[in-house]
């Protein structure tokens, strides 16, 4: 096979390590990934990755300048390029018409138009990114709109890699997806595609299907895992009033082969930057093709999010007496789940705001986000302090609040922790990931979800 050129629009989350693992894979080709955010491009060619995933630092060194490229040149990245993959953000809208709902198409479109500007010959263009059913129609139309007469594929291939084990995912996907427009062009077209995955992805896991599918199947993937975490946290709710304990609930539950046992975990509630966007944009969808009961079907998962969230919250509140004003409060997890330092709609930032709005003083530890909670939390009002070390961040405390399951936070000497704790001492597990039995033992109130309470009083 010859040597092809691919290029990536858009070095984030996504684009980064799905274009690593592409190049390690496929070393005939050439893979380059641009970005406008020259900041970001400095950081792909550094030592310092502007992201955090569990091997992906040993992927990109394998490969950067033998055949994965980042760069600025996005012109020149766009002649070259026999596909083009387009991973850029396509966040909720905040203007306009469908604000609060819609995805904001901007970037995607800024992308097509440039496509059009600099491409000299026809190529293939992959969606990556997550977009609203019928899009490709869309971009099918302004890529067409070029005057040199160039003729344009377009593919969707949407990305199911979740953060935190994107490298994993990638190199052993459950399944990849393409959809492609069911002509001869189009059908050539998606097995140039399935030609790049099937060099690591056996045969039987690459799934074609027609655009629109394609698509939605992405909107709806994330929609029905969120689903999930709404409706085990709904129940959480409902065990702690009965005595009825969630995770027994749910691994008796999930033994059922037609349920099965993963994500099935309570918590806090989701967060991440998909879950919540994704839905509403399925929302925005449903209501847009006239279906207001589908809509409020979905956007209820949303509700259910939220308030699970803001009974986390009053859950504090009561058991520390009505009041948390002036109490020091240790956070500990700032990341909206283990293992990455991202802190997009994280749970954890909404249960912040809501303290220091009850007057709280935080003092705020993550193993890998501090960066970005700092960043999260800049302009609120109230005392913030962030810390590295975890026992400085418990030191004087009325309570720990365990936001997301980092495993250090499974390992740390918890007598020590409630020595050095104002009493009594509270501690509030939001990810049901601790010993709870022991540490009632050394003294703590403990507080589960969807469990009963371990109180000494
Ligand atoms: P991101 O914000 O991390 O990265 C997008 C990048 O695109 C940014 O660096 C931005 O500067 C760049 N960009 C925007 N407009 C550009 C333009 N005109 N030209 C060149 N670069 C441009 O976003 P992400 O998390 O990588 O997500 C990208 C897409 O993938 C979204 O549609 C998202 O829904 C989807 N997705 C994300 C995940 C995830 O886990 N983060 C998983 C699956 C799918
Ligand atoms: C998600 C999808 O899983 C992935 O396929 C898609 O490509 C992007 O969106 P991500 O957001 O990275 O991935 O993480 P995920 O593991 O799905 O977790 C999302 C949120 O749900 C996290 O806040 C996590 O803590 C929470 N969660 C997950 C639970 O509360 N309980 C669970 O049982 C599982």
């Amino acid at each position: 096979m010859s040597m092809k050129n691919i290029l990536c629009i858009g070095a984030g989350y996504v684009g980064g390590p799905t274009m690593a693992v592409i190049a390690d894979r496929c070393p005939d080709i050439k893979v380059t990934v641009v970005d406008i955010n020259e900041r970001r491009i400095a950081a792909w060619n550094s030592d310092e990755l502007p992201i955090y995933e569990p091997g992906l630092e040993e992927v990109v060194k394998r490969c950067r300048s033998r055949n994965l490229f980042y760069s600025t040149d996005i012109p020149k990245g766009i002649r070259e390029a026999d596909i083009i993959f387009v991973s850029v953000n396509t966040p909720t809208k905040t203007f306009g018409a469908g604000a609060g709902k819609a995805a904001d198409l901007q970037y995607l479109e800024k992308t097509a138009r440039s496509i059009v500007e600099h491409a000299e010959n026809g190529k293939i263009v992959v969606e990556k990114s997550t977009l609203p059913v019928r899009t490709a129609q869309a971009m099918s139309r302004i890529l067409h709109s070029n005057t040199k007469n160039l003729k344009f594929q377009i593919l969707s291939n949407p990305e199911f890699l979740a953060e935190g084990t994107a490298i994993r995912d990638l190199e052993n996907p459950d399944r990849v997806l393409i959809g492609g427009m069911e002509t001869p062009e189009g059908e050539a077209a998606i097995e140039e595609l399935v030609s790049v995955y099937a060099r690591w992805v056996p045969r039987e896991r690459i799934i074609t299907t027609n655009l629109w599918s394609s698509e939605l199947t992405k909107l709806v993937s994330n929609a029905l895992l969120a689903q999930r975490v709404s409706s085990v946290n709904s129940i959480s709710a409902l065990c702690e009033r009965t005595e009825a304990n969630i995770d027994e609930v749910t691994g008796a539950a999930g033994k059922d082969s037609r349920i099965g046992p993963k994500f099935l975990k309570a918590s806090i509630g989701f967060g991440g930057s998909c879950f919540k966007k994704d839905i509403l944009n399925l929302v925005y969808l449903c209501g847009h093709y006239g279906l207001p009961e589908v809509a409020d079907y979905w956007e209820q998962v949303i509700r259910m999010n939220e308030f699970q969230s803001r009974r986390f919250v009053g859950n504090m509140l009561a058991a520390m007496f009505n009041t948390v004003a002036d109490k020091r409060i240790a956070i500990f997890g700032f990341a909206f789940k283990a293992d990455t330092g991202d802190t997009r709609e994280s749970p954890a930032c909404s249960v912040c705001l809501q303290l220091l709005e009850e007057h709280a003083r935080l003092n705020i530890h993550d193993p890998k986000a501090l960066g970005n909670a700092k960043l999260d939390l800049e302009g609120a009002t109230g005392e913030i302090n962030y810390l590295e070390d975890p026992y400085e961040a418990a030191e004087g405390a009325h309570a720990i609040a365990v936001m997301t399951e980092w495993k250090s936070f499974r390992e740390l000497d918890y007598r020590r922790i409630f020595d050095s704790m104002e009493k009594p001492a509270f501690l509030f597990d939001g990810r049901n990931i601790l010993d709870h039995a022991a540490l009632y033992e050394i003294g703590f109130n403990v507080y589960p979800i969807g469990k009963k309470a371990l109180t000494h009083f």
